[in-house]
């Protein structure tokens, strides 16, 4: 049997032995490709990447992995790494291309197939209901600017919890919506591309309010599978003790965490005075918001770093920065988790999303990404910590399974544990990868396959 003790600390092992679930994860454009096949309507992210000027070196998701045509392998792919769940999105326009009216029987079945093959394998398929690709003809009539959107997502919500809610695992309404509403529609970093702050606020009601929809929606339903939503997180650090640094780090931490946790677990948006853009609220919004949750899962990254001096001091970046240039912090991690803990009545946590880009390189038939299996330790040790610490953290899904389409940075960032070659498609294990099938194999008191 292989030790684990280089790797994860024995005290870290102990904490994660027991109800800890071991996932990867991905989003539909990210990897289906087949953008314009078996029925799927365009997404604004189609539209986006079509842009020119939008993505690095004009990249799109047209193919992306292509496991819109290689699931099966994909889903054998992931068996093979021993984790016990897989957290994947649905393509709304594939299941519905206008987002409203008619939907896709093709579409449909391919997630039906999908979930079928995930459980056949002893895999929990966890699903995500938006993952960023919002029907074109939805964008067209006024997108996550329009409290109609908000309807729209809520009758799909209701229509996939029907369909598949009886085979998955779990059901999670939004993912980031911070990333939507504020790079989205504040920095035009990310579809549908608008630099509007107040249409950014706007924006970040409805994805709210149609997440509390959705789950009145689903409910009523009967969905029986547990209900929930991802949110993009971090913890917040200070240059210096002053005052100015203080009260700018209260405004990011408003901005990044509250304004979303607020809302759903406390009924009312934070009122820091460093938020300018405050949404129209109608008047049951916020019953419908706070909707109880079955989990909350957290993606965590990076901390994030406030200085007022000027010129700024840098974060002292004592473990360096990811192929992203995103500082490493995994201490950040513990923190937020810890905070949450103290602040909110939290339902159970799963750490949904974590993980590097790298600049892995193929040699000789393999990648040796050493930094990766470094990031993920440190990341799992803190989570190890916080749960130690009391928080109710239950799972880790890996960003990502397989390297992807990076959103606005194109092919040009690899997050995967497996590699993948794009001209062949073909799809390589990283170190990473018998790295993480080893440890969680360990846990479970069985020895990691041999490399292969
Ligand atoms: C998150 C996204 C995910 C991926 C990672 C790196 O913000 O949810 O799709 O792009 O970042």
């Amino acid at each position: 049997m292989k030790s684990i003790a280089p790797t994860l600390s024995v005290a870290a092992a102990e904490a994660l032995r027991a109800n800890f679930t071991w996932g990867v994860a991905t989003a539909a454009y990210q990897i289906e490709g087949a953008a314009a096949e078996g029925g799927r309507g365009p997404s604004i992210w189609d539209t986006f990447s079509h842009t020119p000027g939008k993505t690095k070196n004009g990249d799109s998701g047209d193919v992306a992995c292509d496991h819109y045509h290689r699931w099966q392998d994909d889903v054998a792919l992931i068996a093979g790494l021993g984790v016990d769940a897989y957290r994947f999105s649905i393509a709304w326009p594939r299941v519905q291309p206008l987002g409203r009216g008619d939907w896709n029987p093709e579409g449909l079945g391919f997630y039906d197939r999908l979930v079928d093959a995930l459980l056949a394998r002893g895999i929990q398929p966890h699903a995500t209901l938006y993952h960023w690709d919002l029907p074109q003809a939805l964008q067209d009539r006024g997108g996550w600017g329009s409290r109609e959107t908000a309807l729209r997502f809520a009758d799909y919500a209701e229509l996939m919890g029907r369909r598949l809610g009886d085979r998955l695992k779990s059901l999670v309404t939004h993912n980031e919506p911070w990333c939507t509403a504020t790079m989205g529609h504040e920095w035009g970093q990310f579809a549908p591309g608008l630099r509007d702050p107040a249409l950014a606020a706007q924006v970040s009601h409805h994805l709210l309010l149609s997440h509390g929809l959705a789950l009145r929606a689903m409910r009523a339903a009967g969905v029986a599978c547990p209900l929930g939503i991802v949110l993009n997180q971090s913890s917040v650090s200070t240059a210096s003790d002053s005052p100015e640094d203080a009260a700018k780090a209260r405004t990011e931490y408003a901005r990044f965490v509250r304004w979303y946790m607020d809302p759903i677990f406390r009924g009312a948006y934070p009122d820091d005075p460093g938020i300018v853009h405050r949404p129209q609220v109608q008047q049951g919004d916020f019953d419908i918001i706070g909707a109880p949750l079955d989990f909350l899962g957290v993606n965590y990254y990076t901390r994030t770093w406030v200085s007022t001096a000027t010129p700024p001091r840098p974060a002292p970046r004592e473990l360096g920065v990811t192929d992203m240039g995103w500082e490493i912090h995994p201490q950040g991690l513990h923190e937020l988790l810890t905070g949450l803990n103290r602040e909110y009545k939290l339902p159970p946590i799963y750490i949904t999303e974590n993980g590097m880009a790298n600049a892995d390189q193929l040699v000789d038939g393999a990648v040796n990404d050493a930094p990766r299996i470094d990031y993920v330790r440190r990341h799992l040790e803190a989570i190890a910590a916080a749960r130690a610490d009391g928080v109710d953290v239950r799972g880790y899904f890996c960003w990502s399974l397989m390297d992807n389409y990076e959103w606005d940075s194109g092919y040009a960032k690899r997050f995967g544990l497996v590699y993948v070659d794009y001209p062949t498609q073909r799809r390589i294990l990283k170190a990473s990868a018998h790295w993480y099938r080893d440890t969680i194999a360990a846990l479970r008191g069985h020895g990691g396959a041999p490399h292969g």
